[in-house]
C-alpha cells in the first residue's frame, strides 16, 4: 500500500472527526421540548414514500382523518401531503431528500412517513443514503420507540433505540482503501447516550414500568458500547426507584425466543444497530414487521412510519393494493399519543389488536386472495366506531 493513500485515508478520517465532534457539541444546545397542545394550528403532513408507501399511506390518512375529524373542522389541526420523496424524484434530484422537500418537511410539526427504498451497491439507482436514516439525522429524531405488545402472553416491550449515532450515523462515510481493504466507522457519545436513556427512564416512570435494560456487546466492542453502557448506568443513578440492568445482544436475541424469560422486560435502550435488528425480531412474534409502528422522536419534531420497506416488488407483481397498512396505522397511533390523544390512540390500538390478531374477521395476506389494504382499514374503523370496541378488546385479551 503506498504512503499516499494511507495518507488519503487519514485525511478522510480526520474531517469525518471533525463533522462529528461539531455535531455531538451542537447536542448540548439542543433546544426544549416542543408542546404539541400549544399549536394551532398543529401540522400533520404525510409523506407517502415509494413502492406500496402511496397505498398504505392513502389508508392511514383516511383513519387520521377520522378520528380527527372534530379537529379537522375547526382549524385545530391541518392534514397535507408532501410529495417528492420517491425514490424516480431522488434518484432525478441526486439527493436523498430533496432541498424543496426538505424545506417542506421543515413546515410540518409531525409527519406520517411511508416506506421508502434505499438503495444498495449494484441497484440501478444511484447509491443513494436511506431517506430514513436522512430524516432521523436532518431533524434530529434521536430516540425510535417501538413497542411490542402481545397482551395474551404477557408481552409488553417498549424499545427504545438510538437514533442517530452508531454505524448508522457514518454508513455513507466508510472508506475503501484499494480493492481489498474497506473500513466503515462507529460513533457513540456521551450526550448522545444521556438522551436516548433519559427518554427511556422518563417514560418508564411516567408509565409505571419497573425496569429499564440496556443491550450492548461491551465486552467485545470496549470503546463505544463501554461508552454507552456507562453513561446508560450514570443516568440510571437518577432513578433508583427503576431497576436498571443489562444483556449482551447475542444473549438477549436468544432470550426474546425464551417464553419463560421474556415477559420480564420491560423497556429496552441500545444502540442504533443494535435497536435495528431486535425490534424487527421482536415484532415478528407480535405477527411480523407489518404489524409494528416506530416513532422518530426529536424535541422540535417527530416522524412516525412502518417499520417495514417499501415492497417494491408488490408493485412490480401489480399487488400493490393487498399491501397491509396495520403498521402505518400503528404509526399513525403513535402520532396521535405524542401530539395529545393519548384515549384515541388506546382505542386505535385496540382496534388494531382486534382485526389483526384476534376476532381476524377478514385478513390481509398480501394477494388477491386476502383481503385488500381498503377494505382492511375499513373494518378497523369500524371497530373504532363500533360502542363494544373496549369491552371486546378486554375479553380478548382476558
Ligand atoms: C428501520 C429500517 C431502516 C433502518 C431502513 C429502511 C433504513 O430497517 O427503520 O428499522 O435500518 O433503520
Ligand atoms: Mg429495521
Amino acid at each position: 500500500m503506498d504512503s499516499a493513500a494511507i495518507k488519503r485515508a487519514k485525511d478522510h478520517f480526520g474531517k469525518m472527526l471533525e463533522d462529528q465532534v461539531t455535531r455531538i457539541e451542537r447536542l448540548a444546545e439542543t433546544p426544549h421540548w416542543i408542546d404539541y397542545s400549544t399549536l394551532h394550528p398543529l401540522r400533520i403532513g404525510i409523506l407517502a414514500g415509494d413502492g406500496i408507501g402511496p397505498f398504505i399511506a392513502a389508508e392511514s390518512k383516511r383513519v387520521l382523518e377520522h378520528v380527527f375529524e372534530r379537529e379537522l373542522n375547526s382549524g385545530g389541526i391541518v392534514i397535507r401531503d408532501i410529495g417528492g420523496l420517491t425514490i424516480e424524484n431522488r434518484a432525478a434530484r441526486g439527493k436523498t431528500i430533496p432541498d424543496d422537500v426538505l424545506a417542506e418537511i421543515k413546515k410540518y410539526h409531525v409527519t406520517l412517513k411511508g416506506p421508502t427504498y434505499t438503495p444498495r451497491k449494484g441497484d440501478p439507482w444511484p447509491n443513494l443514503e436511506s431517506c430514513n436514516v436522512a430524516m432521523r439525522k436532518e431533524l434530529d429524531l434521536f430516540a425510535n420507540v417501538r413497542p411490542v405488545r402481545i397482551p395474551s402472553q404477557g408481552i409488553d416491550w417498549t424499545f427504545f433505540r438510538e437514533n442517530t449515532e452508531d454505524l448508522y450515523a457514518l454508513g455513507p462515510y466508510g472508506y475503501q482503501l484499494g480493492p481489498d481493504i474497506a473500513i466503515d466507522f462507529r460513533i457513540i457519545s456521551a450526550p448522545g447516550t444521556d438522551r436516548i436513556s433519559r427518554l427511556a427512564f422518563d417514560y418508564a416512570k411516567k408509565n409505571g414500568r419497573t425496569r429499564v435494560t440496556c443491550v450492548t456487546k461491551a465486552n467485545i466492542i470496549k470503546t463505544t458500547d463501554g461508552l454507552f453502557l456507562e453513561n446508560f448506568y450514570r443516568v440510571a443513578r437518577e432513578y433508583p426507584e427503576i431497576q436498571a440492568d443489562d444483556w449482551y445482544i447475542d444473549i438477549m436475541t436468544a432470550k426474546l425466543v425464551d417464553q419463560k424469560r421474556r415477559a420480564e422486560f420491560q423497556v429496552l435502550v441500545l444502540p442504533n444497530l443494535y435497536g435495528d435488528i431486535l425490534t424487527d425480531e421482536a415484532a415478528e412474534f407480535q405477527g411480523g414487521v407489518g404489524t409494528a409502528g416506530s416513532a422518530n422522536i426529536g424535541k422540535e419534531s417527530a416522524m412516525f412510519e412502518a417499520i417495514h420497506g417499501s415492497a417494491p416488488r408488490m408493485v412490480e407483481e401489480g399487488r400493490a393494493q393487498y399491501a397491509d397498512p396495520s403498521s402505518m396505522i400503528r404509526a399513525a397511533s403513535m402520532l396521535m399519543g405524542h401530539v395529545g390523544y393519548p384515549d384515541r390512540a388506546r382505542r386505535l390500538d385496540m382496534a388494531l389488536d382486534i382485526c389483526g390478531q384476534y376476532e381476524k374477521k377478514i385478513a390481509i395476506n398480501g394477494r388477491p386472495t386476502g383481503a385488500s389494504g381498503r377494505e382492511f382499514t375499513d373494518y378497523v374503523m369500524d371497530w373504532l366506531n363500533n360502542p363494544a370496541l373496549e369491552d371486546t378488546w378486554k375479553r380478548y385479551v382476558g
